[in-house]
């Protein structure tokens, strides 16, 4: 008999609920246990039906998508356990078990909580309060070895069971549960190319069943592993010192980014972890990128294998370059020539024939997605594959699943109904920006507005600190990293080019904003004065832009790029030569590239703003002050005073120039080059003709 105080805790989270989310937040804070996003768990237990007030027996269960790490009780699906159950009196047979996941809509208990995904039935067939299904490279190590069941059993005995292989389904489950009614003295199983089950009585010995298994199988894999799993070194293929990999890779990044966008742009990300470099400096590399990965949660996010670069670390950048374009074209054709040996009449199209995970020796590892996160999650994952790998090849061989069955997961009909539902993406999605002087005003309300339409930003100013400030404020590096820059200096301009290339794969939206602004005379402008107006805008974006347009043209991606030039590029004012001379030099650049460019599908266009008080830097020092003289006004009005001068009596705000340059990015303005906006409210004198 179940009181209520069993079954609802004060806060309105059931108490199996609550301990389950911690037991899954546990086991998915430690990388070991399982990768991003991989495995589930469920739990069983009771609570009031509030429809009759009797005890109902319910299954709580990870949900579709999610991680375990941060679950929360909004992850979780809720299932009426006696219905779920119920299911194997329909279930029509393996051929058709894809349509039992419909079926799951009617189990769930009121608004049922997240989408059940494929492995609920696995969590509820099982007879046990609670069940763990894990991907942990340890587990996959075994379940990948070419004799897995035989090490199964010499290293856990009779308490892990070895299933062979299947897709995770209806089937799946019954088999499972049919192992665990067949082996009462079993602890849980490895599944055959894929993960890991544990089960238990209670949450804590789910818990401990789940650890015990990961762990066994680490320590026995520590202690009888080959010394080198990956064969003997590579001559010619250890990792290169730090500052010259990470300088070919920022060298190789756009050939790579372009290579991998052929046919969607993509956003990439890069490690040289030591787990990368290791792989790639050993003999037998090759041969095992060549088998491809194993668990099902890699295919789509890893593509069957990954494209691998056949030339040693000091090989150089022209050479591996056009090494690299060479294997594009052959690993387009494999992928192409794998898909039509595998579909059928009723498989989804394909979904594009670019590598999702590029390996360079020496140097490190380039991976792709459609933002930022999903492409660290790629490269994660190839991480996972390669621990996995060493593993399995330390013990036995590497022997993944068939590639017919990686087929039937990478172009499941269930997972395409999963791409077909995601959200349109934003319309700068995929797009990585460089925007100069983006820690304070204009440029930082820019890169906002860049981010919140979609776009990877990279925040250059002279102060790392204010940068990467300005970056957290927009969120976490996935969608803006803070870099410092003088964009006066062509080679700080080309390291921080190089970050932003090594940060997000690319560059392909460049905002030439960085500026400071002098109000003096004719007489009063000394040489010093002049050099520095021209040194950080006139040279500042010729050298942003020199730089930046080589990653462009390299990627074949086209591009914006946008000068943030000014009102005074056209209107002649008293007090102002050097900086009004710098901004129309600034102006002439844009015709002038929007003129060379063009054949590459790189875009540029200018924004001229004009009296923009609120969060500028330039008025704050001085500049504000001087103009407020110059016009008779107090400072603090010289906002409104601006606004009074305009045709609309409006104040512009960063937020309008962010909007025009926006808009000069978007797919609206596809057909325009070489102009400029005025976002000024309106001045007459500066009306461009
Ligand atoms: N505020 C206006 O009314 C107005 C009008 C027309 C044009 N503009 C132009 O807009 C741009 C931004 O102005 P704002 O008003 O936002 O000024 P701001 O001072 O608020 O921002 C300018 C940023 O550029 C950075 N910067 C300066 N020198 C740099 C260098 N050498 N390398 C890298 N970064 C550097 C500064 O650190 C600062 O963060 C400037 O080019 C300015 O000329 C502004
Ligand atoms: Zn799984």
């Amino acid at each position: 008999m179940t009181t209520m105080s069993d079954t609802t805790s004060a806060n309105g989270t059931n108490p199996t609920a609550k301990a389950l989310i911690e037991r899954s937040n546990r086991l998915g804070a430690d990388p070991r246990n399982t990768n991003y996003a991989g495995g589930n768990t469920s739990a069983k237990g009771t609570e009031t039906d509030p429809v009759t007030g009797e005890d109902v027996e319910l299954l709580w269960v990870k949900g579709s998508g999610g991680d375990l790490g941060t679950l929360k009780e909004s992850g979780l699906a809720v299932l009426r356990l006696d219905r779920m159950r119920a299911l194997v009196d329909v279930y029509p047979g393996v051929e058709r078990e894809d349509e039992m996941v419909a079926a799951f809509d009617y189990c769930l208990h009121g608004k049922g909580g997240a989408a059940p995904s494929i492995d609920t039935a696995m969590h509820g067939l099982v007879d046990a309060a609670h069940v763990d299904h894990l991907h942990p490279d340890s587990g996959i190590a075994i379940a990948t070895a070419a004799d897995g069941e035989k090490l199964t059993e010499t290293i856990f005995g009779d308490k892990v069971v070895w299933v062979p292989w299947r897709r995770p389904g209806f089937q799946l489950g019954l088999d499972i549960a049919d192992i665990k009614a067949k082996n009462p003295q079993a602890v849980g199983c490895i599944l055959g190319g894929h993960g890991i089950t544990a089960w238990g009585d209670t949450s804590e010995e789910a818990e401990l069943n789940s650890l015990w298994i990961i762990r066994t199988a680490a320590a026995y894999i520590e202690e009888h592993s080959k010394a080198e799993p990956f064969g003997p070194a590579l001559d010619g293929y250890a990792a290169l010192p730090e500052a010259e990999r990470r300088a070919k890779a920022a060298a190789l990044a756009p050939t790579i980014r372009g290579i991998a966008s052929q046919d969607r742009p993509m956003v990439g990300h890069f490690t040289d972890s030591d787990v990368v470099l290791d792989f790639l400096a050993h003999a037998e590399h090759p041969r095992l990128a060549e088998l491809g990965t194993s668990c099902p949660d890699h295919f789509l996010r890893t593509k069957v294998k990954p494209l691998v670069l056949d030339l040693p670390a000091d090989a150089s950048v022209e050479d591996s370059i056009a090494r690299l374009k060479e294997l594009a074209v052959s690993y387009r054709e494999d992928y192409q020539a794998y898909y039509d040996r595998h579909a059928t009449a009723d498989s989804p199209a394909i979904r594009g024939a670019d590598p999702l995970i590029v390996l360079v020796p020496g140097v490190g590892m380039f991976s792709f997605g459609k933002d930022k996160q999903t492409a660290r999650v790629a490269g994660e994952f190839y991480v996972n594959a390669i621990n996995v790998m060493r593993g399995a090849e330390g013990l036995s061989t590497y022997a993944p699943i068939d590639e017919s069955e990686k087929f039937r997961i990478e172009y499941w009909a269930l997972e395409e109904a999963k791409l077909q539902r995601m959200p349109k993406p934003k319309p700068l999605a995929t797009r990585v920006a460089l925007v100069t002087g983006a820690a304070s005003g204009i440029g930082k309300a820019t890169a906002q507005k860049l981010a919140a339409e979609g776009a990877c930003v990279v925040i250059a100013d002279l102060s790392l600190e204010k940068a990467q400030e300005a970056a957290a404020e927009i969120g976490s590096t996935d969608v803006a990293v803070g870099v410092q820059v003088d964009v006066s200096s062509a080679e700080a301009v080309q390291a921080a080019v190089d970050a932003a290339v090594l940060a997000f794969g690319g560059v392909d939206l460049v905002v030439n904003n960085a500026g400071l602004s002098l109000s003096r005379s004719l007489l009063e402008t000394t040489e010093k004065d002049w050099d520095l107006q021209h040194d950080v805008m006139a040279k500042g974006s010729f050298l942003v832009s020199q730089a930046t347009a080589k990653v462009m043209i390299e990627q074949g991606m086209g591009g914006d790029i946008v000068y943030i030039s000014s009102k005074n590029s056209i209107f002649a004012g008293p007090n102002n030569v050097a900086y009004g001379a710098a901004k129309a030099d600034q102006a002439h650049q844009v015709r002038l590239l929007a003129a060379e460019l063009g054949e590459h599908g790189i875009k540029v266009n200018g924004v001229n703003p004009d009296g923009v008080v609120q969060g500028s830097g330039i008025f704050a020092s001085g500049w504000g002050a001087n103009r407020a003289a110059v016009y008779g006004v107090e400072e603090k009005d010289l906002g409104k005073f601006y606004a009074q001068r305009t045709i609309l009596k409006r104040e512009v705000l960063p937020s309008h120039i962010a909007n025009a340059v926006f808009v000069l990015c978007s797919d609206e303005l596809s057909h325009t080059t070489g102009l400029h906006i005025p976002v000024d409210a309106g001045v007459a004198a500066a009306f461009l003709r």
